[in-house]
């Protein structure tokens, strides 16, 4: 383990340990956009249209990136993004997360779309965010919204940009189906990756049975794997505002709106009563050609400057956090390199991956002279556009 956790450097670094290690169509559903992955790939391009302006001479023998959301401290201004199926990337995969971000001391949101009940991470990680997909109609939402109570999570992420699937021809491309259909060329895949069969899969089937979407709703879903069962994806496409305000009339704890990208929708979620807001286009995964969180994060600041705006997509660097911090976000969330961290070497990669993110916002604050992340405005960003522009 040791010689593997000196090879990842960077985050982008496990993308290829995870490509290798997991079955193309596993793989391919965590790495994949929509379509022409055109928001996919801007994600990462929008870190490039801001540069930094450091400042020199600063003290900053000591530097604190710790930051606070619904009074909460966290030791850094990134967590773990919602990502579904993640026990089938890795064994026990939302476990792994939620002790990692435990033991980090940083947020992570369980998915609505994973394979573990929802109880029993939170017995692991009471302090753990819950990310909810509305089932279609209010009774089955409001069961939902009481076990969720029940299980004793205080945050509840609510993501609100799915109203039907995108088109995720990708995932079709690298053969993979929720459920996965047992084929030869799925079997093919076991065989090659004997790995993650062995390691993830049949330890899995052993010691838990098979998998199954375990928190959609208030009860049981599909398994991962069949034959001929469909997974029951209810229509979501008619839920409005007015489902969004029943559950704030229902939800105690707080509320968080994700999948925001209109400054009109910030706003409006804001006056029902959202505690908190993600920007994010579904990490590219829904509308190919949706804006990137990160062009719109200023927008989005300024129509709700009173609540925590959050974001992702594209996270991959602690300068990406530190750009989205100076523009004015609370915290950034990371997706596929904490998913493929945990698939490649569970905990330990887990820990080692949120270890160098931190590390670089520790020495890039220093670099930036400013001692917290409270402490970065936009005055320390510039706009490539704006600077050619003047010249
Ligand atoms: C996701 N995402 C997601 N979002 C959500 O609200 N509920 C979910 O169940 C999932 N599932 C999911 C699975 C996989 C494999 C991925 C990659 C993503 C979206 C996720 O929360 C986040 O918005 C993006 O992943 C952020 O982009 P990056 O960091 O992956 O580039």
């Amino acid at each position: 383990m040791m010689t593997k956790l000196r090879k990842v450097l960077c985050l982008d670094d496990l993308e290829e340990a995870a490509r290798r290690h997991l079955p193309k169509p596993v793989y391919g559903y965590i790495s994949t956009g929509t379509e022409d992955q055109i928001s996919l790939k801007t994600n990462r391009a929008a870190f490039n249209d801001f540069r930094f302006l450091t400042r020199i001479l600063v003290d900053v023998s000591k530097v604190s990136q710790s930051v606070t959301v619904f009074g909460q401290e966290y030791a850094s201004p990134f967590g773990l993004a919602p990502v579904g199926l993640s026990a089938l990337a890795a064994y026990r995969g939302d476990l792994v997360m939620a002790n990692a971000a435990k033991a980090s001391q940083i947020p992570m949101i369980v998915s609505g779309s994973s394979l573990i009940r929802l109880e029993t991470i939170a017995q692991s990680h009471p302090g753990a965010w819950f990310q909810a997909y509305l089932p279609g109609d209010l009774r089955q939402i409001d069961a939902l919204i009481e076990r969720i109570d029940r299980a004793g999570f205080s945050t509840l992420v609510i993501t609100a940009d799915t109203p039907v699937a995108g088109n995720r021809q990708n995932h079709t491309r690298a053969g993979f189906s929720a459920p996965l259909r047992p084929t030869l060329s799925l079997a093919w895949q076991g065989l090659t990756h004997p790995s993650w069969t062995l390691g993830t899969f049949m330890k899995t089937l052993l010691l838990h049975g098979m998998l199954h979407f375990e928190n959609n709703y208030a009860t049981r879903g599909a398994p991962i794997l069949s034959r001929n069962v469909q997974r029951d994806f209810s229509d979501r496409g008619h839920l409005d505002w007015s489902h969004f305000e029943h559950i704030r009339k229902l939800w105690r704890g707080n509320l968080v709106l994700k999948g925001v990208l209109h400054p009109d929708d910030a706003r409006r979620a804001r006056d029902v009563g959202a505690n908190g807001i993600i920007v994010s286009n579904h990490g590219g995964r829904q509308l190919d050609g949706a804006v990137s969180a990160l062009h719109m994060l200023p927008r989005i600041v300024r129509a709700c400057p009173e609540i925590p705006i959050m974001l992702d997509g594209g996270f991959r660097r602690g300068a990406d956090v530190l750009k989205a911090v100076a523009l004015g976000a609370r915290l950034a969330f990371v997706g596929r390199p904490f998913i493929y961290a945990a698939a490649v070497g569970g905990s330990p990669m887990l820990t080692h991956a949120i270890g160098l993110l931190r590390s670089e916002i520790a020495r890039n604050l220093a670099m930036l002279g400013v001692k917290s992340p409270a402490e970065l405005t936009p005055s320390q960003l510039v706009q490539i556009r704006d600077l050619v522009a003047e010249q």
